[in-house]
């Protein structure tokens, strides 16, 4: 496996700062508490940490909205903290990237204050201005795309809230101001970047409305009450059509590739990766990303055997096809989207489904990502009190409904919490006593703790009990740690017709593996033929077989099961 970059072979684990780890007891998250849970991701078997922004911020996006690019957020602690933090990781031999949010900045960063103090300050041209709104596009989370800066009497762009304005991106000081930053924590030793929102960066310079009938207020209450499919079709191409001129500019390549070339001045293979599904974002497989997400994976309702093998069908074939061959990278969750536990179970068997999709991201080709929490079985939590939301897109929704659309507020509140990204966002349970252990017990938290800490969703209780789902996950992932096959293997897909399971053979020249995953509650008896193979010994098995080889002729799958066997 030596050809392999690190972070091909990594597990990657992504931290939302604010909710996993409160070490200094005001109810949120922090770099001291951070640290002292290395162990447990090193116990875990991570690899990597993608931290999201730990950078000051107002706050507006959960500091997506970055005020300081080269600062800590002091909630969060102090650069020495940081540094204490990267040095504690690599000691573990844990890899740390950090979250680079390129498309805009918060309406505080002092670059925006100078740019709108005046029409002709030397930042004047760092975001995109206009005397009037040019066009109907809409802020994908508040509302009119264009706002109004009394300062300077004139308009500007966010495709985010009106608190994060875009940047200039076709001005070169504002390139160099960016990759001043991004060379201060390369310096300090980072591994490298997942790159934010890298698609909205550029929009259509000739400026073309949408032909939407709608707002985007209206657009989301549509999205709920669409019933037919004719509607649902309807309401998906409105989503595309909203938004189709305010990313995907091709200057884009030209961006990824400088910001590649100061990347690869580092020692240390670091690395990028984006926060879009685009392989064309790979440039020749060498020059731009080296890894973009595999999110056509994840965007679907339901998570079916089929769904699967036609992903890895498209993807890997696009990925293959790349001068240099690509590489992929899967996960099934993030901050922005519900936890994979409640979305992708069917209400009955939600934990078995829970534990065949950790063995999916970690048997599939390519790189996977956990996101915090998924190794204990966090399930969403969904906050109806409109006041005690967090996530300022949903509050923003919440208004619209009740003021401009005319929905009864328990409805608006029901809407606004199913919608808001705070439900998947709550802090980590580390153990039962009050608030989980995030924080002690008398400090309110910065989003409410998901009561159900206290049947047994918590690293503490689930460490100690051998078949919880932690230690299932730490199982799977040494598994996949032992198993070459697993991570540099080539994919053949097996039984493709299969409605129930999907199984799938990962090999290279010495070792052939079969990875069985049934999504179904039905038993199967399953014959298998592959040249020159006969024997299936038993790596790993979710139900307890006695034996450790089996004719794979003659395989019986029960229901729910993750059976990873290698051929002999
Ligand atoms: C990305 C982030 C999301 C954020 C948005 C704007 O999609 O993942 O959390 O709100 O960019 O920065």
């Amino acid at each position: 496996m030596t050809t392999l970059k690190w972070w091909q072979t990594a597990l990657f684990y992504q931290i939302y700062p604010r909710s996993f780890a409160d070490g200094n007891g005001d109810g949120i998250g922090d770099f001291k508490g951070i640290t002292e849970k290395l162990d447990y991701l090193k116990d875990l078997g991570i690899d990597t940490i993608w931290l999201s922004p730990h950078f000051p911020s107002p706050n507006w996006d959960c500091g997506y909205d970055v005020s300081d690019y080269c600062e800590v957020a002091p909630e969060y602690g102090t650069l020495e903290d940081f540094k204490t933090f990267l040095a504690e990781s690599h000691a573990r031999g844990i890899k740390v990237i950090l979250d680079l949010v390129l498309n805009h900045t918060s309406d505080e960063h002092a670059w925006f204050l100078e740019s709108k103090s005046s029409r002709d300050n030397p930042k004047a041209d760092w975001y995109v201005w206009a005397d009037t709104p040019p066009n109907n596009w809409q802020s994908c989370f508040d509302g009119e795309a264009w706002t109004y800066a009394p300062e300077r009497g004139q308009y500007y762009y966010h495709y985010f809230m009106k608190q994060q304005p875009d940047l200039n991106w076709r001005n070169p000081e504002v390139k160099q101001a960016m990759w001043d930053a991004v060379r201060f924590w390369l310096d300090l030793g980072v591994d490298g970047y997942r790159l934010d929102a890298l698609g909205t960066i550029y929009e259509d310079p000739a400026l073309t409305p949408h032909t939407v009938p709608m707002n985007l207020a209206e657009l989301r209450r549509f999205s709920e009450t669409a019933k037919t499919p004719e509607e649902k079709a309807l309401v998906e191409k409105y989503w595309y059509d909203m938004f189709k001129n305010q990313w995907g500019g091709p200057q884009l390549h030209d961006l990824m590739k400088e910001l590649r070339a100061i990347i690869d001045e580092y020692d240390g293979d670091r690395m990028l990766v984006g926060e879009d599904d685009n392989i064309d974002y790979m440039g020749d497989g060498n020059d731009e990303l080296h890894l973009v997400f595999n999110f056509p994976l994840m965007r679907t309702e339901k998570l079916t055997p089929a769904h699967i093998r036609k992903n890895q069908k498209e993807r890997l074939a696009r990925l293959d096809k790349l001068p240099t061959r690509g590489w992929g990278c899967n996960t099934l969750g993030n901050h922005d989207c519900s936890r994979v536990y409640t979305r992708f179970g069917d209400g009955l068997h939600d934990a078995e489904l829970a534990r065949v999709n950790a063995a999916l991201v970690l048997t599939l080709r390519g790189t996977p990502f956990f996101y915090n929490g998924e190794e204990i079985g966090m399930t969403d939590y969904i906050i109806s009190d409109p006041t005690k939301l967090r996530d300022t897109m949903a509050s923003w929704y919440y208004e619209q409904l009740v003021n401009e659309l005319g929905v009864a507020p328990a409805e608006a509140a029901q809407r606004a919490g199913e919608m808001t990204r705070d439900k998947n966002r709550t802090p980590m349970h580390w153990n039962n006593t009050a608030n989980g252990g995030f924080s002690p017990a008398n400090v309110e938290t910065w989003l409410p703790v998901n009561p159900n800490y206290a049947e047994g969703i918590n690293a503490k209780d689930q460490q100690d009990n051998p078949i919880s789902m932690l230690n299932y996950y730490k199982r799977l992932v040494r598994i996949r740690k032992q198993t070459p096959a697993l991570i540099e293997g080539e994919y053949k897909p097996v039984h493709e017709k299969a409605d129930d399971y999907v199984a799938f053979l990962r090999y290279t020249p010495a070792q052939t593996v079969l990875v069985v995953l049934n999504y179904a509650p039905n038993h199967h008896e399953l014959k298998f033929s592959v040249p020159d193979k006969k024997t299936a010994r038993i790596l790993f098995s979710s139900a307890g077989r006695s034996k450790k080889d089996e004719h794979i002729s003659q395989l019986s799958l029960g229901a729910f099961e993750v059976l990873i066997a290698e051929l002999a």
